[in-house]
C-alpha cells in the first residue's frame, strides 16, 4: 500500500507552496492517473516522492509498505522498490547504462548479479525497446533523442523491477510508434509483475487508452478535486479543464 497523507510542500528557494494537504492511497496492483493542467504540482509531486532536495515536505507523510519514506534519501527509496520515469530524463556523462544498472541490481541482491545473465537480459530489453543495443556500453542518454531517453528510463524499469512505477508525463517526446511501444513494454511488465502499483500523471488522456487506470484524479492548484474513472479523463479531454471545474462549480452552487 502506498498512502500520502495530506502533505503540504513547498520549493526550498523561494518558499513558494506546490502542495497542498495533498492525499493519495493506492494499493498493490492499481493503477491511479493524476491529470491537471500545466503548473497545478504534478512533476512536483513525482518529485518529492523521490525526495527531490529543491522540496520541503512542511507536514504530513508519506508510507510505502508501512514504513514512513519521507525523509529516506533517494537511493533508499529507490531501493524500497519505487521507481519514477521522469518527464525529462537527464544525461549522466562517464556512467554507463550497463554500469548504472548492474550496480544499482547489485544493491538489490547482494552482488550476485551475473555478468552473462545481466547482459542477455539488456539485449533482449533493448530488443524489445527497439533500442540500438550499442547504448548499453555509452554514457546514460548521452546523444540519444528525447524518445530514446524515454525508452532508456523503460529499460531501467525492466531491469530493476520496481512495485511501484511513476510514470511523468509518459508521452512527452515519444512519437506514435514509439509510444505504443513504450506502453506495450510497460503493459508487459505489469501483466507479468500483478502487484505492480503505478502513478501515472499527465495532461493529455491519450496515454490512458494505452495504460489503462483503475482511478483517475483531477488535480488543481495543489491538491486533488475530483476522482472518478476513465470518463473523468474523456470529459477532460473533450471540455477542458476549465470547463469540468465551472460545471463543478455550478453543482455546488445549486
Ligand atoms: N524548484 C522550484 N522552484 C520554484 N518553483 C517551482 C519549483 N518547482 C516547481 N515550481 C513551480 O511550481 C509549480 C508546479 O510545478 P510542476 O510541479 O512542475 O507542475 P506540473 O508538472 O503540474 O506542470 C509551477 O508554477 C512551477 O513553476
Ligand atoms: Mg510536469
Amino acid at each position: 500500500m502506498f498512502i500520502i497523507d495530506k502533505i503540504n510542500v513547498k520549493t526550498k528557494d523561494s518558499g513558494k507552496e506546490i502542495l497542498k494537504d495533498f492525499s493519495l492511497t493506492i494499493k498493490p496492483g492499481e493503477i491511479h492517473a493524476i491529470m491537471g493542467p500545466n503548473g497545478v504540482g504534478k512533476s512536483t509531486l513525482s518529485k518529492v516522492i523521490m525526495a527531490h532536495p529543491d522540496y520541503i515536505i512542511t507536514s504530513g507523510t508519506i508510507k510505502y509498505k508501512d514504513q514512513t519514506i519521507n525523509g529516506l534519501l533517494t537511493d533508499e527509496i529507490a531501493r524500497n522498490g519505487i521507481y519514477l520515469l521522469m518527464q525529462d530524463p537527464a544525461i549522466i556523462e562517464g556512467v554507463s547504462n550497463s554500469e548504472c544498472l548492474r550496480t544499482a541490481l547489485n544493491e538489490r541482491n547482494d552482488n550476485n548479479t551475473n555478468l552473462y545473465t545481466f547482459i542477455t537480459k539488456m539485449k533482449n530489453e533493448l530488443e524489445s525497446l527497439k533500442l540500438p543495443s550499442d547504448i548499453m556500453h555509452q554514457s546514460i542518454n548521452k546523444g540519444l533523442s528525447g524518445g530514446e531517453r524515454k525508452k532508456n528510463e523503460v529499460l531501467g524499469l525492466k531491469i530493476l523491477k520496481p512495485s511501484f512505477i511513476i510514470l511523468d508525463e509518459l508521452d512527452s517526446g515519444l512519437d506514435v510508434d514509439s509510444l505504443k511501444v513504450v506502453a506495450n513494454n510497460i503493459n508487459k511488465y505489469l501483466n507479468e509483475n500483478k502487484n505492480t502499483s503505478v502513478l501515472i500523471i499527465t495532461h493529455y488522456s491519450r496515454i490512458l487508452d494505452l495504460i489503462k487506470p483503475n482511478y483517475v484524479h483531477q488535480m488543481e492548484d495543489g491538491k486533488i478535486i475530483k476522482t472518478g474513472d476513465i470518463d473523468l479523463a474523456k470529459e477532460i479531454e473533450k471540455i477542458g479543464y476549465s470547463r469540468v471545474n465551472e460545471i463543478k462549480e455550478s453543482e455546488t452552487n445549486e
